[in-house]
This record gives structure tokens, sequence and C-alpha cells, in this order.
């Protein structure tokens, strides 16, 4: 038996990470899931403007539904994962502050709409001492993590070009994810510029807005590091990450056919540098243990009082990224950054994307 003294209730009381959930719906579920796997967390309380939904999912969780967020705040929680998609987020973080939320908060990715609108969440949420985060949870994942590890040890040489795909989804969807994860293959290098097509014939839904059916969207970093990232409806089977580097490539996560017409990820990394090394046992690029990590990269930073290493500075010079995307390919031609921070999605995509708004 062991020697140490067990914790007292209070002690494993203070342990406890109470978690509360504004928005029930696809990434709000999954959130649940996550924080009822977390070693600390407990959800306490969800809210959406959709009642019922918020009912199901506190009921699955054993958690409470509150219809405002004055009773969600009340709740007590330490942290506040906000999933309600990019055009509510920012007025949600700001009344959760208002209403005297002092924790930690995981954002949806993207932040929001525009970056004025991110920065100023961003700022407003520092100034009151809230840590606030967004849920970049690809760059938690294993084969991202090893990606990293063997292009530092100098495997493929020199980074040169990075290439990613976003099978059945956007470019506000995938971008944020996986150019977070090409700014940490070089070192946050700044973007120069940023040029983009779209294609809206055939237009996606997502967080509200009728988006591109396709989009090719292309960077140059300052030190002279290209980014390609195409977006679509349907599968290419090609890998989700490809960095390319002096002496050959990393790839991570190929997208294998499931023969009716859907997907599935691969093989989670393969080097090919003269020789070729397949990593098939490594965990799935999409693995759910992503979103793990994220929240509890939130409560580490909290105890530690750090900034998390997905803070929403960080998030949103991703998002700069995909917004100059998008403002290219609706007519801008090839956007010199910075961005202009007032440029809005939501009317960038009403102004000149046929059907949309
Ligand atoms: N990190 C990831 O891998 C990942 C995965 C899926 C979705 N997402 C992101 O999550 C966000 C939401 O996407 P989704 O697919 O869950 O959408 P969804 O429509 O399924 O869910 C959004 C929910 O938010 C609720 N909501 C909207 N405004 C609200 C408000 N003001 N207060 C309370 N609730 C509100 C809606 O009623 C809905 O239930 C998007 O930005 C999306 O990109 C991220």
């Amino acid at each position: 038996m062991s020697d140490e003294p067990k914790p007292t209730e209070q002690e494993t009381e203070h342990k406890r990470t109470a978690v509360a959930l504004v928005g029930c719906g696809t990434a709000g579920g999954a959130h649940a899931i996550t924080v009822s796997r977390h070693e600390t967390a407990e959800l306490v309380a969800c809210t959406d403007i959709d009642g019922a939904k918020a009912r199901e999912l506190a009921a699955g969780h054993g958690a409470r539904a509150v219809d405002t967020l004055d009773e969600l705040v009340a709740a007590g929680p330490r942290v506040v994962v906000v999933a309600a998609g990019p055009a509510e987020q920012p007025g949600i973080v700001r009344r959760l502050v208002e209403l005297g939320f002092r924790g930690g908060v995981l954002c949806e990715k993207p932040l929001a709409l525009s970056l004025a609108e991110a920065r100023e969440t961003v700022r407003y949420a520092a100034d009151h001492g809230v840590t606030l985060a967004v849920n970049h949870q690809r760059r938690f994942g294993a084969p991202f993590v090893r990606a990293l590890e063997l292009l530092r040890d100098g495997r493929v040489g020199a980074p040169v070009r990075i290439e990613a795909f976003g099978p059945k989804g956007t470019l506000l969807d995938w971008g944020p994810h996986w150019i977070d994860f090409a700014r940490m293959v070089v070192d946050d290098d700044p973007v120069t510029w940023v040029d983009g097509l779209a294609d809206f014939t055939e237009p996606q839904a997502h967080a509200g807005l009728r988006l591109e059916g396709h989009a090719l969207i292309t960077w140059e970093h300052a030190g002279g590091v290209r980014g390609v990232l195409e977006t679509r409806r349907t599968p290419l089977g090609q890998p989700l990450v490809r960095m390319w580097g002096t002496g050959g490539a990393i790839e991570i996560g190929c997208v294998v056919s499931d023969g009716d017409g859907g997907w599935r990820p691969g093989p989670g990394l393969r080097v090919v540098d003269g020789s070729v090394e397949t990593d098939a046992d490594i965990e799935s690029p999409l693995a759910a243990t992503q979103w793990l990590r994220s929240l509890d990269e939130l409560i580490r930073a909290l105890d530690e009082g750090r900034q998390p290493a997905h803070d929403a500075a960080r998030a949103t010079a991703a998002l700069e990224i995909c917004l100059a995307g998008y403002r290219a390919a609706l007519g801008g031609g090839r956007q010199r950054l910075p961005l202009d921070p007032e440029y809005s999605l939501r009317e960038g995509v009403a102004a000149g994307g046929p059907d949309a708004g």
C-alpha cells in the first residue's frame, strides 16, 4: 500500500474543472463527449438557442440545460466551450465576460468572420483576464507532432512547400486547421501574399453561410516557403497534408475512398526521401484524442497561469490567411498582407458569391 496521503474531499473538489457549453450542435456534441473523457473535467451546464438541443445534450451527460448565458455563468464554470459558429462567437464571448466570467474559453474555429471582430474578441478577453483558446485540435494530433519532429531532425531537408487538402468541406471549415499547422512548419514566418479561386456553382452550407463547393488558395511566407490548400465537396484520395522539403516529403493522413463515394483517413504518416517509410499504426490524423488534448491544454494553461498553445491570437493569424483567400477568390485578386481587418466574410460572400448570403 502506498504511504501517500489520500486527497481530502476538499482537494478532490479543487481538482475538478467545471465546464459549461454554449452551442449544442455537431461540434458541441463532440465537446460534451470530450469533457466526459477528461480526467478532471465535468460538464455542469449547457445552452443553445434551440432549447431542445441543450436539453438533449444535458440529459445525455448529466448536466443542466439552461436558457441564458447568465444562468450558465451562475453555474460556476472554470472553462466555457463556445461552439456556436463564427458569426455568433464574438458576441457570446463578450457577453460571458460582461457577466463576470473569468476563466478559460475554448471557442470553435474560426473565431469570427472578420479580423477586426476576432482581434477585438482577443483584446476584450485579455483585458479582463480571460484565457481564450481556439479549437485547432489537429496541432495536437500524433501524426502532426511526429511530422514536425521529423522535419526538425532534417529528415527531408529544409521546408519548401506545404500542401493541404480538405475533403467534403470548405476553406472556412478546413482552412483554419491546416493553415495553423502550416504556420507551425515555418515557425510562424509571416505570410506576404495570398491568392485564391473559389467556385460557388454547387455551394456548401457551413456556419450559417452558403460557401463554395471548391476552393484553391495559395500563399507565400516571407522566407519563400509556399502553401497550397484545396477544399472540395468530394475527396480526391490525396494526403491531408504534404510537407515538401529539399530532400523529400512527409505526408500526413492519406485519404482513402470507402468505395461508396465517401472517404476515410488512410495511414497516418509516410516519409518519402529516397526510401518510403509508412507508419500506419500511428494514431489517425483525425483522432478524437486531439479534442481531449485541446481541452487539456487549456486547463493546464489555466493551472500554470500561461497562454495555451492554441491561443486565440495565434488562431487569428490563420484566420487572416483564410479570409484573404476568400477575398482574392471573390474578385479581389492577389492579397498583399496585412489584410484589411474590416473585410468580413459574411459581406464578402454575399457580395461575391452567386446565390450566397
Ligand atoms: N474543430 C473541429 O474539428 C470542428 C468540427 C466541427 C465543427 N467545428 C466548428 O464548430 C462551429 C459549429 O459547427 P457545428 O457543425 O457544430 O454547427 P451546428 O449548426 O451543428 O451547431 C451550432 C449550434 O450553435 C447553436 N447556436 C447558434 N447561435 C447560438 C447562440 N447565440 N447561443 C447559443 N447557441 C447558439 C445552434 O442552435 C446550433 O445548435 C463551426 O464554426 C465549425 O467550423 C469545428
